[in-house]
């Protein structure tokens, strides 16, 4: 009983100082004086310091620095402002050139020009120009939709109110940086964790005024739409905005050739600790606008760019334990508890040792003394061990034959591509079966790209599972609701929030159907491609059939190894059963097609034989970006068959004999209004 006072005393305060901050900070309306807002702050302090239980995410523990305001009026972004996919070494330096050549199907000693630009660690804003005047500022958000920060972003000395240079498009979103120099920092770092923290904290203040007391800067290197923009190259684009009177940072460099990277990296790590500006890497574009045009984007970030992080921190730790984690798809994933480092100012304790191979091969031991890296929002892991600091009775590392979880053997499969036993070993148990799997193959199953439902995180899919209330995901959609609200830290308001936003996602699309489900090797990417292809669930449902597998071998992307993912996933009894439950109970809409009406609208293509500078990949991209399809099958339903170089005869034979037409490369390109 006594417990559950503090309980109750704690959470009033809680919601006593969520009250004042909500009036200070997103009404601009104080309700009460600093002095006893902060007597409240160092109560609240006292109770959690005493009462290691209590815990709350509104607790002033739980907020670094102000607290930004949830009042802005939220705005969808033109163009997405998408992420970008990191390189670490030399080696992924390398495919990325490899994967533009193969894309835009030239050949490897294609010279391929880049704008490497340091990769400052802020926040990224949005600026819309029009006519010349700076109307709106937005920021990130989630990508797809920012917050309107106009007013804060005003504040900001770096950003022009008035373009007056000659060739400034008649509109456009000029996209960059937003943060905070070191040196200005270090007279405010009582009130921020870092200075991204303090650059992204005030740019959220909801009165202006707050925000300009920080000296923030704002650094400029990309756009979202333009109207009216002339300008050919990232190069060009760069000094077009210093012109404008943009800032562009002093360190960025036109660079041909995978070598000439490393080398500027190099250079640039070696001054990293003089700028007053902190960077985490440097950032890979390809300088040419029709280049990256074509090239395009892979799920949520551009194929023709890449950002090389710089290497990690590092500590030497010991470890305490060797822990076995159990992911979605089976694999056995040890982890080593470590003596908690501080390791470039985060607090590790935990670092993976990625998988069985990586243990023998570097023969890591409990109680040894290892090198743990951390680089960036990248999982911590071990380096090496110090042998000379081995103690002479450890024991070599047995990696479990059983999976912990369920019991059952564990695997090492063999990989079709590399023709190599996997370095993962698996649990050999199909998926629900065993406990661990199930559990995160919920979590999947209602994470973001999934579906998405709000509120229902990790430890509430462990919960539930805890307590029975959900096995398969097809139990979230019956709920026992009356249970849950009798639960402890659950009441009418949160079971009723958890209600909405599960009974919200009951309509949901078919490539977010399909990557929910988890099939091995089928990440969003492919559930896209799949989706595209098949249109609707019947036609997914309909894969059960061994038959119709083969159809997905014509989707470029799609090889043996995931049809054989595929087929396993069909050919499980739980997972029919699952998909049988949720068909009944969700609504899955059709796949939407590209443009509605493009230049080669109702009109069905298949392509046969090598075109000419451009991949199979990007043709077939091509075709749908302007509303056509492709087709795998020669039948009267073909409109057009494109022949490149050495054509399969039997096609074009066919294609003669049904009367389809045939169109060379040019004939195509003309049809798009395009030239080769
Ligand atoms: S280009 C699609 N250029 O890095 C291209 N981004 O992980 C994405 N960043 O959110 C933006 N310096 O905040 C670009 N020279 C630079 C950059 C840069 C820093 C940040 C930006 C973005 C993040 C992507």
């Amino acid at each position: 009983m006594e417990l559950e006072k503090i309980k109750k005393k704690y959470k009033k305060k809680i919601k006593e100082i969520l009250t004042y901050n909500e009036n200070y900070y997103d009404k601009n309306d104080p309700l009460i004086s600093d002095k006893k807002y902060d007597i409240l702050k160092k109560e609240i302090f006292e109770l959690e310091k005493k009462y290691d239980f209590l815990t709350d995410e509104n607790s002033p523990s739980k907020i670094v620095g102000f607290r930004p305001s949830k009042n802005f009026r939220k705005i969808k972004h033109k163009v997405p402002m998408l992420s970008l996919s990191n390189a670490f070494d030399e080696n992924d330096l390398i495919n990325f050139e490899k994967r533009i050549s193969n894309f835009l199907d030239k050949s490897n000693n294609f010279k391929i020009e880049y704008s490497a630009e340091p990769k400052i660690d802020g926040i990224s804003a949005s600026l819309i120009y029009r006519g010349g005047k700076f109307e709106t500022g937005l920021s990130r958000g989630d990508g797809k939709e920012g917050e309107d920060i106009t007013e804060n972003l005003k504040t900001i000395k770096d950003i022009p109110e008035k373009i007056l240079g000659t060739n400034f498009p008649q509109e456009i979103d000029i996209r960059g940086e937003v943060f905070i120099q070191n040196s200005d920092f270090k007279k405010i770092s009582d009130k921020f964790a870092n200075p991204r923290n303090a650059a992204s904290g005030s740019l959220r203040q909801k009165n202006p005024n707050e925000t300009k007391k920080i000296p923030l800067k704002f650094i400029a290197y990309t756009f979202g739409h333009e109207k009216n923009m002339k300008i050919k190259t990232q190069g060009e684009y760069l000094k077009n905005l210093s012109k404008w009177g943009f800032k562009i940072n002093p360190l960025n460099k036109i660079i041909v050739g995978v070598k000439n990277l490393l080398e500027n990296y190099k250079n640039i790590e070696q001054k990293r600790d003089s700028l007053d500006f902190d960077i985490d890497g440097i950032v890979y574009k390809v300088n040419n606008f029709d280049l990256q045009k074509r090239l395009g984007n892979v799920a949520n970030a551009p194929r023709w760019a890449i950002a090389h992080k710089f290497s990690a921190n590092s500590g030497i730790s010991q470890i305490l334990n060797i822990e076995i984690q159990i992911g979605r798809t089976g694999a056995l994933t040890p982890v080593a508890k470590i003596k908690p480092i501080n390791i470039g100012g985060v607090l590790v304790s935990n670092a993976t040792l990625h998988n069985e191979e990586e243990i023998i091969r570097k023969d890591i031991r409990i109680g040894d003394s290892v090198v743990v890296e951390r680089a960036g929002d990248v999982i911590p892991h071990v380096v090496s061990v110090n042998i000379d600091k081995r103690k002479s009775d450890l024991k070599k590392f047995t990696f479990p034959t059983k999976c912990p979880s369920c019991g059952s053997d564990t695997i090492k499969e063999f990989n079709l591509i590399t023709k190599k036993e996997d370095a993962v070993r698996r649990c050999s148990s199909e998926g629900y079966e065993c406990e661990k799997i199930s559990i995160e193959k919920i979590k999947h199953f209602v994470s973001k790209d999934a579906f998405n439902i709000e509120g229902f995180g990790k430890k509430i899919v462990e919960n539930f599972r805890n307590l029975n209330l959900i096995k398969l995901p097809q139990d979230i959609f019956t709920l026992d609701y009356d249970k849950i609200e009798k639960m402890d830290g659950w009441g009418s308001q949160s079971v009723s929030n958890l209600k909405y936003s599960i009974e919200l996602r009951k309509n949901i699309s078919l490539e977010r159907f399909i990557y929910a489900l988890g099939i091995r090797h089928i990440g969003l990417e492919n559930a896209k491609l799949i989706s595209k292809h098949l249109k609707n669930k019947k036609k997914f449902l309909e894969l059960s059939k061994v038959d119709n597998l083969d159809e997905l071998l014509n989707i470029d992307g799609i090889g043996e190894t995931q049809i054989k993912s595929i087929k396993n996933f069909f050919n499980n009894s739980t997972n029919l059963k699952v998909l049988n439950n949720l068909q009944k109970i969700l609504s899955i809409k059709d796949a939407v097609e590209f443009k509605k009406n493009g230049l080669l609208k109702d009109k069905t293509f298949m392509l046969t034989g090598k075109l000419e500078g451009i991949s199979r990949a990007e043709a077939k991209s091509l075709i749908e970006q302007n509303s056509g399809s492709i087709i795998s099958n020669i039948s009267k339903k073909l409109d057009y068959l494109i022949v490149g170089k050495k054509p399969t005869k039997r096609k074009v034979n066919t294609a003669k004999e049904l009367q389809i037409k045939i169109l060379s490369q040019v004939d195509w390109f003309k049809m798009l209004n395009k030239r080769s």
